[in-house]
């Protein structure tokens, strides 16, 4: 089940997120968070630094585990994912960083570093809240729009959509990269809470394929309409096209 909360704008869809997120850590300390990185989540990470900064929100006990990284990167690279959320949110809060899981873009065993990543958020007894931003072409993670939803944690090609979409954090377009690691879509509906923060009219259309069209492997994040618990935090951009 679906349910929507309708904000104004990308401040007041953070705000709300933020919310859910510190709701959750502070009724499950030791919370399993699955994060996302991108645009849509950054001023969400700035709420939850703030009130970390005020004393209210402890993030000590809390794992977390990102949806994906680029292949190729090194962590300390400045496009590399895993720095992003160093510098948005770990770096900024009282989390363990051992405790904070980002795929290893330059592992040698790509396939064991997939296999590796899910048997990691099994053994952390699985994610509590995972957090999710919407691709213009419907992608959730790296979920690319596909001939079938792929389950586990695998290694993509990116979409040129998806490629020209991420080219602004990059030098030059010849500098990102083509492939990437992502958690599969199964790894992601078993989260007992799925959060999708989305703004922006560019997004309206995925919104209105992803959460009021048929479910299929061509809109991935259609998937999220079969999960019993989905709250999608969306502004008046990104519900232009939905009647709700
Ligand atoms: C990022 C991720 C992606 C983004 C999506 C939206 O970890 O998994 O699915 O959430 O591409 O990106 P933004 O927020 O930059 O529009």
């Amino acid at each position: 089940m679906v349910r929507i909360y309708a904000v104004e704008d990308e401040r007041q869809m953070s705000r709300k997120a933020a919310n859910l997120i510190s709701a959750q850590v502070i009724l499950k300390p030791d919370a399993v968070l699955g994060l996302a990185t991108g645009s849509s989540p950054i001023g969400t990470y700035r709420q939850l630094v703030e009130w970390y900064e005020k004393g209210d929100i402890d993030f000590s006990e809390v794992r977390t585990v990102n949806l994906d990284e680029y292949l190729g990167l090194d962590g300390r690279s400045s496009a590399s994912y895993r720095r992003f959320m160093n510098e948005y949110l770990f770096g900024k809060i009282n989390i363990n960083i051992d405790n904070t899981h980002v795929p290893n873009g330059l592992a040698e065993n790509v396939d064991r570093e997939c296999r590796d990543y899910d048997r990691l958020v099994e053994e952390l007894g699985g994610i509590d809240l995972q957090l999710l931003g919407l691709g213009h072409n419907g992608h959730i993670g790296f979920n690319e729009p596909a001939d079938a939803f792929e389950n586990g944690t695998h290694v993509v090609d990116l979409t040129e959509s998806t490629i020209n979409a991420n080219a602004r954090l990059f030098a030059r377009r010849e500098d990102v990269p083509r492939r990437a690691i992502t958690m599969g879509v199964g790894t992601i509906l078993q989260a007992r809470k799925i959060l999708v923060i989305v703004s922006g009219e560019d997004k309206a259309r995925a919104v209105r394929d992803a959460f009021f069209g048929p479910v299929t492997s061509r809109v991935p994040a259609s998937i999220l309409q079969l999960h019993r618990d989905v709250i999608l935090v969306a502004d008046a951009g990104a519900l232009r096209l939905c009647r709700i």
